[in-house]
């Protein structure tokens, strides 16, 4: 079965609810462009995937970095998800979707000292470790606050995957997480105290990764760490294998990335089964991604001797995957004038920003197009709005739930 959360019905782009289809059309028609539409049918859906496996102990901590809408939150917040957050900002929005303190994994490479305060003062439920230098501030403040933490540490697994160089996290190169090598520090530093205790192992290897080996492969290096601490005399009793499966961004068909999110839980829960661990994630993308769409409008059809252009009113201030990551995002007409076979017309769809790397796409084929029509680019539901500015000042997109 083939799951979309837009498909094209009578040439017309639809968004996908419970019971029907509406026109995105008709849903824009009421506001200023451009506009990022998030389809709260497809996060229910993703919500599902990742919660679906009935009697395990297990816990999905949504990655606010992908999407920090307050209305998204509160609907995930309301589905039994818990919030993994980066920085204090994104705690504090966490907190006002209706998140609980409790339910909060703090993570980050550079927490500043009055982070890490407000979050052992506020009691969050976990704030995962990515450095010896960190764990020495976090038993300092601890101290001094006389307040027990809970702490997961985040290993570094030397792991190298397929993925864009900027979001790959877990080589041993990278910035994050702590290798082997300092396993002795750490541990005696936690030796040395009270306040902070160790009972979670982490990590996170990448982002937009869609092959499973890396994940497994990373998994059975964290069970490793497990034994290796629990022979220390550390208790650890959570595994937190970080963020979620990547998901095609050049097709429609959802249904391959719903079942990697299957085996991905079936087979942490198969691997750990003897252990007695919790196990967490920390997905942003996979809950996302797919329920946005940024509708724009063409401005101009401009044309020179070597290339056509479509310049449209949105472009790297409020999605800037593309010239960064080089990524591709679909980009589709609200509705075909002729029909969709017919594609005719090669341009390079363009924005207003003074830079040649304002590109949202190169090369693409329109079967026809012109100056008022409008576009969805798809995909755009995690890492758009959160990235976005007001750069040449332009005014940031609108967000819509729907
Ligand atoms: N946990 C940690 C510690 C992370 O660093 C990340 C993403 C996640 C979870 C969520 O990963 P996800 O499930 O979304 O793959 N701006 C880039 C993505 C950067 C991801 C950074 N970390 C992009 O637009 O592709």
């Amino acid at each position: 079965m083939s799951s979309q959360s837009y498909f094209y019905e009578n040439d017309i782009l639809n968004l996908k609810t419970n019971s029907s289809a509406v026109p995105i059309a008709d849903i824009i028609k009421n506001y200023e462009r451009p506009t990022y539409i998030y389809n709260s049918y497809s996060i229910q859906n993703r919500i599902d995937a990742y919660t679906h496996i009935k009697n395990s102990d297990h816990s999905i901590h949504y990655a606010l970095k992908a999407n920090t809408n307050l209305e998204i939150l509160k609907f995930i917040q309301k589905h039994k998800i818990s919030a993994d957050v980066v920085s204090w900002g994104e705690a504090e929005i966490a907190l006002k979707a209706g998140f609980s303190p409790l339910q909060i994994i703090f993570s980050g490479v550079g927490k500043t000292k009055s982070e890490i305060t407000n979050a052992i003062q506020s009691e969050v439920g976990l704030i995962n470790v990515e450095s010896a230098p960190e764990l020495k501030r976090i038993i300092q403040i601890a101290t001094s606050l006389n307040k027990t933490i809970n702490i997961g540490l985040r290993i570094n697994p030397d792991i190298s995957v397929e993925t864009h160089p900027y979001i790959a996290t877990g080589f041993r190169e990278n910035k994050f997480g702590v290798s082997s090598d300092d396993f002795s520090e750490i541990i005696d530093l936690l030796k040395s105290q009270k306040y902070v205790n160790l009972k979670c192992l982490g990590l996170h290897i990448g982002s937009q990764i869609q092959n499973l080996d890396p994940f497994i492969n990373s998994l059975d290096k964290l069970i490793e760490c497990v034994s290796f601490f629990r022979k220390k005399d550390f208790n650890i009793t959570d595994v937190d294998l970080g963020g979620g499966i990547g998901i095609d961004y050049l097709s429609n068909d959802e249904t391959n990335e719903i079942e990697r999110i299957h085996l991905w839980l079936k087979t942490i829960e198969e691997k750990i089964k003897h252990l007695n661990l919790k196990f967490h994630l920390e997905p942003g993308r996979s809950i996302v991604a797919r329920s946005g769409v940024l509708i724009t409008e063409v401005q101009y059809i401009k044309q020179n001797q070597y290339k056509n252009f479509i310049i449209v009113d949105t472009g790297m201030h409020h999605l800037l995957r593309p010239p960064l990551y080089q990524s591709h995002h679909r980009i589709l007409p609200l509705k075909f004038h002729k029909s969709k076979n017919e594609a005719s017309f090669r341009a390079d769809v363009v924005g207003p920003i003074c830079e040649s790397s304002d590109v949202i796409g190169f090369d693409r084929s329109f079967s026809e197009i012109k100056e008022g029509d409008l576009l969805a680019i798809m995909d755009t539901g995690a890492y758009g709005y959160v990235m976005s500015s007001d750069y040449n000042h332009h005014p940031r997109p609108i967000e819509i739930l729907f």
